[in-house]
């Protein structure tokens, strides 16, 4: 008997190629850059349609800041303009938007944009889409266990509690709280690594990665890495 086709429920991409993309092209990085922020978008309603309930996308590592400083400030002026843009797309498509990652690094206004377009976006019931800007693996564990501490030393968590912290609490303290893990993890651009992505959260998804390049990637290509995902068998650690 065929079984049910599923649909994961999280779905993680690392969007990964914009440079390579403008490059073949003879085009600045920059070009692709904002070729990339279209595919978001269109992506983003094709998941929705697709039956996906939470879409996370890697779009500024805590380490792309090494970048040479015009390109981060292309990336940050993208990114200022997403969210300003975003605030009238999310209503429109009933879209709730977060951001995961440090955002006190960002500019103020920046940072004021995102606090908006969280606030505003936070009763709608379509697609929950997570942005991860400034964010890193490590530097969200790190902030995870210092938060942690602090809560410690202040006395909300007892010694008893800490002794006793499941796996679900520590989970309060990610910037995904409230988020569940991710069940498809999908990289363009042929690179096959995580580049500090989601550490914690996908200890247990299904890899996909392919060399089509993100400013290429499309519902079709969306469509290949969800029928990938029928074929693997989710063990989580059983037989
Ligand atoms: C991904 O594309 C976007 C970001 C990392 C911000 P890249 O800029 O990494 O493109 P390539 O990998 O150099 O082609
Ligand atoms: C990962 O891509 C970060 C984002 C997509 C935002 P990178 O292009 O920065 O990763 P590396 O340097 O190839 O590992
Ligand atoms: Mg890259």
């Amino acid at each position: 008997m065929a079984e049910e086709y599923r649909i994961p429920q999280h779905v993680a991409i690392i969007m990964d190629g914009n440079g390579r993309w403008a490059k073949k092209r003879m085009m600045p990085r920059t070009y692709g850059h904002s070729q990339g922020s279209k595919t978001v978008e269109k992506i983003c309603e094709d998941a929705h349609r697709m039956g996906i309930k939470y879409l996370t996308v890697y779009a500024f590592s805590t380490e792309n800041w090494s970048r040479p400083e015009s390109e981060v400030t292309t990336l940050m002026n993208l990114l200022r303009e997403y969210m300003k843009d975003c605030i009238k797309t999310s209503s429109k498509n009933n879209m709730r938007v977060r951001v995961i990652g440090d955002i006190s690094r960002l500019d103020a206004d920046l940072q004021e944009s995102i606090t908006k377009l969280e606030e505003a976006s936070k009763n709608n019931t379509g697609l929950n889409f997570q942005v991860a800007l400034n964010y890193g693996g490590r530097d969200e564990l790190l902030r995870a266990a210092k938060k942690l501490a602090g809560d410690y030393k202040a006395g909300v968590l007892s010694d008893e509690a800490l002794q006793q912290l499941t796996e679900a609490q520590f989970e309060e303290y990610l910037d995904t709280k409230g988020i569940p893990a991710p069940d498809l993890l999908i990289r363009t651009s042929g690179e096959v690594r995580l580049s500090n992505y989601m550490l914690w959260q996908l200890a247990y998804a299904e890899f996909y990665f392919t060399d089509v390049l993100w400013p290429d990637f499309d519902k079709k290509e969306l469509q290949k890495a969800i029928d990938y995902y029928n074929k693997r068998d989710r063990r989580f650690g059983g037989v």
